[in-house]
């Protein structure tokens, strides 16, 4: 299979935002130390690791794969975006939601056990080079950041970076229900705004994330193409489809972050590819290549069928 990155070094990012894992150093494998398990609000476990080589080499967007049990079954690991990256305490944190059998195992682990992660792995948006394209001394580029159920974890760590220095930065976070909704507490204390949108109305506006974003774009009718604003958006691949939609012809700056079902998380596999967008031909790979991209150079699940 083809990249339509040719071939480009490892560390390559056309994109100057965006940073692969093997420009860091590379991944590592280690025995993390389970620190905390928590239940949070929406049925989510948050998960923190001793994982000082990880949390050391990561930014935000990137990923690890971890070995739900010691033993090898399941044989493949589980990726999960990072909720939390602190280099200071050696400690990384995943965000997760029970959905299969691998899940449900993760939900014996105990604090004190050990389980192995590989990582950081594929490409993060590098904070400074955010800040670089966001000029002013406060950053006056507004950042958005638009998420759907556990897609909402990953942003935390790029929401702490930009905080102090961006004075914009809004959140705009969809679930199904008030009782799905996860806390979004931690983005409130670093300064970001917040709207939350429940299907059912249950909480927040009701309907779809793309509500607010219909309306927060037709707020910025007037300094939006002198001062475009950077968006980044993690969910469900029907939400990112429809931010992309919605976006496409604004001077918006949309970032995806994708998930793909994955084995390897390396490269090696080929398991996770996305189809180019036009002009480019081939595929790129989730786990290598992303998981974020410019939203504009990927094709999202049936984007582009029967054009
Ligand atoms: C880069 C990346 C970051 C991720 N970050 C997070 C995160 O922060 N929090 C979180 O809760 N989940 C995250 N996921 C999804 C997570 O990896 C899956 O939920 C997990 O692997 C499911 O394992 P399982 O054995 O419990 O489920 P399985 O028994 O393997 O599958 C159960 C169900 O989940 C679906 N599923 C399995 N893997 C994926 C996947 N990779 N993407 C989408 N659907 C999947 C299956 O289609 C099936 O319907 C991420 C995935 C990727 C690729
Ligand atoms: S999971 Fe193997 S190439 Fe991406």
């Amino acid at each position: 299979m083809r990249s339509p990155h040719g071939n480009a070094p490892r560390g390559y990012s056309e994109a100057g935002l965006m940073e692969n894992s093997f420009a860091g150093g590379g991944p590592v494998e280690t025995q993390a130390r389970i620190v905390s398990m928590n239940i949070e609000q929406g049925g989510v476990h948050t998960t923190l690791l001793y994982a000082p080589e990880i949390a050391l080499r990561a930014v935000p967007m990137q990923f690890v794969q971890v070995k739900v049990a010691p033993l090898n079954d399941p044989f493949l690991r589980r990726p999960f975006g990072l909720s939390r990256i602190s280099p200071e305490e050696g400690i990384i944190g995943i965000t997760w939601a029970t959905v299969g059998r691998g899940t449900s195992l993760m939900g014996l682990w105990r604090e004190g056990d050990t389980v192995s992660v590989l990582g950081p792995l594929g490409n993060g948006l590098r904070t400074d080079r955010v800040l670089r394209t966001n000029p002013g001394p406060h950053g006056r580029r507004p950042v958005w950041l638009v998420a759907g159920g556990t897609g909402l974890a990953p942003l935390y760590p790029l929401a702490l970076s930009l905080g102090p220095h961006c004075r914009d930065i809004t959140v705009l976070y969809g679930a199904r229900t008030a009782e799905a909704l996860m806390d979004t507490s931690l983005f409130e204390t670093v300064g970001c705004k917040v709207t939350v949108a429940t299907e059912d109305g249950s909480a927040g506006v009701k309907g779809r994330v793309t509500g607010p974003l219909g309306h927060l774009l037709a707020s910025f009718n007037g300094p939006l193409s002198s001062n475009p604003p950077l968006a980044v958006a993690c969910g469900p691949t029907p939400m990112l489809r429809a931010v992309k939609a919605m976006l496409r012809d604004t001077p918006v700056e949309l970032y995806v972050s994708l998930e793909e079902r994955m084995a390897c998380g390396t490269g090696l596999c080929k398991g996770c590819a996305v189809k180019a967008a036009p002009p480019r031909s081939g595929y790129f790979h989730v786990c290598s290549d992303g998981p974020v991209f410019p939203a504009g150079e990927v094709l999202l699940g049936g984007e582009g069928q029967g054009a």
